[in-house]
């Protein structure tokens, strides 16, 4: 009885017309021709040579030869799960997004876990930061949410991306190290960037070796804007919470399993589900306004910040269940595109240099990823809305528009899709009277107060987690000048961290910088108002 939940639907009913049973059914070529023999080829003579006409052979090995499709640039090993949102009461006042504007309304999701730095056939339990993206099927089309485990990121600005990157990968020359950060290029890149020593914190801390991806907690880390249907907006942070708990491994754990099961956790995320122990999260949501905003010491646009929950607490809106494994790991969970492009009526960006340069990359990379222009198509990426445009062609189109023309506005169609007006997603008109430059706020400079708030939130045994995690990294870099700076970061977050880093790899504990800020990191009196008002 009862209402089917969402995810359901999409799998039972939406996807049925691409799932392909092949049980007891005669083996085809791609052509649906029955083939005789799937066991030798053509030959002229049973011992000479093959013949050139065996298309049968040919169009095997063809395929064969391309099967592999370029990996993930970053984030290629993963793991994924349907299921759905349901949605606790309606936000209407705050967001016309169609997940939040019903209580108990069930969203298809569709959520892809993963590490960042490993190559696709990488261990699970790398010490590494976990992504953490949905993909909401909502009845306004795909939002994606792509976040990570931690809250915050290594840098301010998108410009400084493929440079992190380039840093945390395989160094070039010989291709090492794998699915590690323990290395002189990655120390390098962050010991000169100070923007990265928050991140820096939680990486070297038990979140970056999670227990489980049931067991962690998913971040949207950019400050979004939620906007209702009077137009009006308010900022708002993400939060995912795992029903299970946060628990991590610890690092002899994480090394071990790392060689014994280099899927842990895809197989953990895998079997739960098969069991019926269904992982769950809720949603949580920290909503503040401009003028709030404007109050708080740090920028709300800087993605190496987080709201202290003292200043603007986290409302549960929802829960999500994932409760059905993929039918194919390929055709899911590696042909998924999630993009922060994909935002629906409801949902707008905020103008963090950050997200602003993801907006741009999802969608480009996914071009060279998935082959061309059309991968919106293949059903995992299909949004359940219909869609209908004058967009057309490209590789590998699959649907058949109709009709004569693929323009608009024209006289010949007798219809064609119309623009929505206000039906349709209208950006949030922020006035800004600036001038054009590169540069960042002044605001954004403040780079180890919020380090030294999550150093001193930590217990004591996680705290000396955190020391050995750098004296372990730091051991495996040659150059000690890097050791140094890094040590020398250290000291601007708190003294007693730095000094048992630099007592592990015998350095001398150099001063603090000017610009550390010893002051608390000033916490204003919480302000609740917005969210009395809403909740
Ligand atoms: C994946 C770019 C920052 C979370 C990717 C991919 C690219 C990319 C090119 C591969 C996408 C694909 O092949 O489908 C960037 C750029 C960034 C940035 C340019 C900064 C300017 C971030 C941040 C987060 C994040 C801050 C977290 C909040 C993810 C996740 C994935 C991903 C979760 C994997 C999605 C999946 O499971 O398929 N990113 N990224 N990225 N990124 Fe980012």
């Amino acid at each position: 009885e009862g209402k089917a939940p969402a995810g359901e639907n999409r799998m039972k009913g939406d996807l049925d017309r691409v799932r392909v049973d092949s049980a007891g059914q005669m083996l085809t070529t791609n052509q649906g021709v029955n083939v005789a023999s799937n066991q030798d080829s053509l030959k002229i003579g049973l011992r000479g040579p093959t013949a050139m006409e065996d298309f049968i052979l040919r169009e095997k090995l063809t395929h064969f030869d391309h099967e592999r499709i370029p990996e993930r640039v970053v984030h290629a090993r993963g793991s994924a799960a349907h299921g759905y949102f349901e949605n606790y009461k309606p936000l209407t006042d705050l967001t016309k997004a169609a997940p939040f504007n019903e209580a108990g309304k069930q969203t298809p999701v569709f959520v892809r876990f993963s590490t960042v730095a490993g190559e696709r056939g990488s261990m699970d339990t790398a010490r590494d930061v976990r992504g953490f993206a949905v993909k909401f099927y909502t009845d306004a089309g795909n939002w994606d949410l792509v976040g990570n485990n931690i809250p915050v990121f290594f840098i301010q600005d998108a410009m400084k991306f493929p440079d992190l990157v380039h840093a945390v990968k395989p160094e070039p020359h010989f291709g090492m190290p794998q699915a590690s950060s323990a290395h002189d290029t990655y120390w390098d890149f962050v010991s000169l960037m100070p923007e990265s020593t928050h991140m820096l914190l939680w990486q070297m801390s038990d979140r970056a070796i999670p227990r489980s991806y049931r067991m962690m907690q998913g971040f949207g880390v950019h400050t979004f804007r939620l906007v209702n249907d009077k137009n009006e907006s308010v900022f708002c942070k993400f939060h995912w919470t795992p029903v299970a708990g946060v628990h991590s491994l610890v690092w002899d754990e994480a090394v071990k399993l790392g060689g014994a099961d280099p899927d842990f956790h895809r197989r953990d995320l895998w079997e739960a589900i098969e069991a019926g122990a269904y992982p769950e999260w809720e949603l949580g949501v920290q909503v503040f306004t401009e003028a709030q905003a404007e109050e708080f010491s740090f920028d709300v646009l800087d993605p190496t910040k987080l709201i202290p929950e003292e200043m603007v607490p986290v409302t549960p809106i929802g829960k999500m269940v994932l409760n059905r494994n993929p039918d194919n790991f390929f055709a899911e969970t590696e042909q998924v595109a999630f993009c922060t492009a994909h935002i629906i009526p409801g949902i707008d960006f905020s103008n963090d240099p950050l997200l602003q340069g993801r907006i741009h990359s999802y969608l480009d990379t996914q071009i060279s990823r998935l082959g061309g222009v059309n991968f919106h198509e293949l059903p995992i990426n299909a949004p359940l809305k219909p869609v209908h445009n004058n967009q057309r062609d490209g590789m590998h189109r699959q649907s058949i528009p109709r009709g004569r023309v693929a323009y608009e506005p024209n006289s010949l169609a007798g219809g064609c899709p119309f623009q929505a007006g206000m039906q349709g997603f209208t950006s949030f008109p922020e006035t800004i009277t600036e001038d054009k430059v590169r540069g960042r706020p002044e605001k954004f400079a403040d780079h180890y107060s919020q380090a030294r708030l999550f150093w001193i939130s930590q217990s004591p045994a996680e705290q000396q987690h955190i020391i050995n995690a750098f004296r372990f990294e730091l051991t495996r870099v040659q150059t000690q000048a890097i050791r140094e700076r890094v040590v020398s970061l250290l000291v601007n977050v708190d003294e007693e961290l730095a000094a048992g880093v630099a007592a592990g790899l015998g350095i001398a504990l150099p001063e603090a910088a000017p610009l550390a800020s010893s002051t608390d990191f000033p916490v204003p009196p919480p302000s609740t108002a917005l969210s009395e008002q809403h909740f």
